[in-house]
């Protein structure tokens, strides 16, 4: 690893006519012999790997590629900041874009393409069921939605099972499973199965109100969003759904208060993504639980960025011990097919009728039967374990990073889910950028942190490929913090 810093060191103090590289600590500002050049205009080095394109495809120029980003903003609602790359195709943890030049994936389509980009297995199942039944509508039964099913259940069950034998009690009975089409739609189908459930065992009009915590993302429709407490998502949409309350995560004290017996529901991300990677401590998990019981509310665990395999488990509640009533899953369940499945407690299911929710596109033919052969991949021990030592890998080499950079305060996370986290004034999307321009993709969280998505077939080599591009990406922004720029 230390390769890759020395280069940097070595290219800087060339440039300084000064001696090795200084990682001087930030308050101390680096003479201005010492100062690099801004990394805006900095010369990225060339792709990391020979250009690989598409032979039916010729190569696009960066005018042209500019030229018809303009052209698709024109028809194009705004919503995104992207850069001016067009991507053409992947394969494994690798993209390519349309300009010839190669990537490393650590973005994964935020965690949901988890066997990698063109995989042979997902490719054949989409072919053969494309070529048989993509849509159905819930009219009608089909062969696939059954199966997947049966698997999450067997699934959470196996994980209810651990965390049985280490002390918690059985929730789940004999859970059953709503398909949708995204995670938003997951947990939109959750809440109303919670105040359905409120009523149905209540009878009191006024159990409805759900619990979620700061830095949760839940998803951007009303009822996903009215639990997403985060001022920037809710602010221009208020006003929001009645009964939604937040709380701090890990905070225990305040359970007694904000749990009532009003509560209907605690939804919560056993591991944060989107809101900076912050995992629910396993004895908080547990108060939440009891808190949960005392009061009659349920426990739903959002697992759509942390769940199926990401951790280096099936669902990321086996860490913690604690069983919840309903599991939300979407992101990488049927690699990269839109799709969402909520999974509720023998007890919730009872109170569930027809009529009482549904979807036009939920739970198809074509989605179930990729989410099936994504579930039976993924679930393997050897593909599990091979996940749990790539994280411990990618950890360890976060960790170096971390112990020789001072702009990194922490580094956090669990399996293939990891966030490095910065110092207040380092501005993450600079990092971003500059991983990207030496052919790393990156996304950052919350609000100083870099999340590690990759998929999670990603290979020990390219972790270490990754490490030294941050390795690098470090050197450059120390400098320019020692040049007393901001950044
Ligand atoms: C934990 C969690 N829940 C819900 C969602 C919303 O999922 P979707 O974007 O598929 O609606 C996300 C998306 O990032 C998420 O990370």
């Amino acid at each position: 690893m230390l390769r890759a810093r020395a280069a940097a060191a070595a290219a800087l103090a060339a440039a300084a006519a000064a001696p090795a590289r200084h990682r001087s600590p930030l308050a101390r500002p680096l003479s201005t012999s010492l100062r690099v050049r801004d990394p805006a205009q900095a010369q990225p080095r060339p792709a990391p790997h020979p250009p690989a394109h598409h032979a039916d495809q010729p190569l696009q120029t960066q005018a042209q590629v500019n030229d018809q980003i303009a052209r698709d903003a024109d028809v194009l609602l705004q919503l995104y900041a992207r850069p001016n790359i067009v991507f053409s195709h992947g394969s494994g943890a690798v993209l390519f874009d349309t300009q010839g030049r190669r990537y490393l994936d650590f973005t994964a389509g935020i965690a949901v393409n988890a066997l990698g980009h063109a995989d042979p297995g997902v490719a054949a199942v989409v072919a053969d069921q494309a070529s048989k039944l993509v849509h159905l509508s819930n009219l009608y039964h089909h062969e696939h939605a059954g199966p997947l099913a049966r698997m999450i259940v067997d699934g959470v069950r196996a994980a209810e099972s651990a965390c049985v034998e280490r002390g918690a009690a059985e929730r789940l009975g004999a859970a059953k499973v709503f398909f949708c089409n995204s995670g938003t739609e997951a947990n939109e189908a959750a809440i109303k199965f919670a105040r359905k459930f409120a009523q149905y065992t209540s009878g009191g009009a006024s159990k409805f109100n759900i619990l979620s915590f700061e830095n949760a993302f839940h998803g951007r429709t009303m009822g996903a969003l009215s639990a997403t407490p985060t001022r920037k998502y809710q602010e221009p949409f208020v006003p929001l759904l009645p009964g939604f309350a937040k709380a701090r995560l890990n905070d225990i004290s305040s359970l007694d208060t904000l749990i009532t017996e009003d509560t209907c529901a605690v939804i919560v991300e056993p591991l944060q993504g989107e809101g900076g990677i912050h995992e629910a401590k396993p004895e908080f998990l547990a108060a939440v639980r009891a808190r949960c019981d005392a009061v009659g509310a349920l426990l739903i665990f959002d697992e759509i960025q942390c769940g199926v395999g990401r951790t280096g488990t099936m669902f990321a509640f086996e860490h913690a011990g604690v069983v919840p009533d309903v599991v939300s899953l979407a992101k990488p369940l049927a690699s990269g097919l839109p799709i969402g499945a909520v999974i509720v407690s023998e007890r919730v299911a009872a109170c569930i009728k027809p009529g009482d929710h549904g979807t036009t596109f939920g739970g198809s033919p074509f989605a179930t039967r990729v989410g099936a052969h994504t579930w039976r991949t993924i679930s393997s021990p050897e593909f599990l374990a091979a996940v749990q030592r790539a994280g411990v890998h990618l950890r360890a080499r976060m960790l170096e990073l971390k112990d020789a950079s001072p702009l990194i305060v922490d580094v956090r996370g669990r399996g293939l889910i990891q966030g490095i986290a910065f110092r207040e004034n380092v501005d993450p999307q600079m990092f971003v950028r500059l991983a990207r321009e030496r052919g790393v993709l990156l996304v950052s969280a919350g609000c100083n942190t870099i999340r590690l998505i990759p998929p999670l077939i990603v290979s020990l080599e390219q972790i270490d490929r990754a490490a030294e591009v941050f390795e690098e990406v470090l050197g450059i922004m120390e400098g320019v913090i020692g040049s007393g720029k901001d950044l």
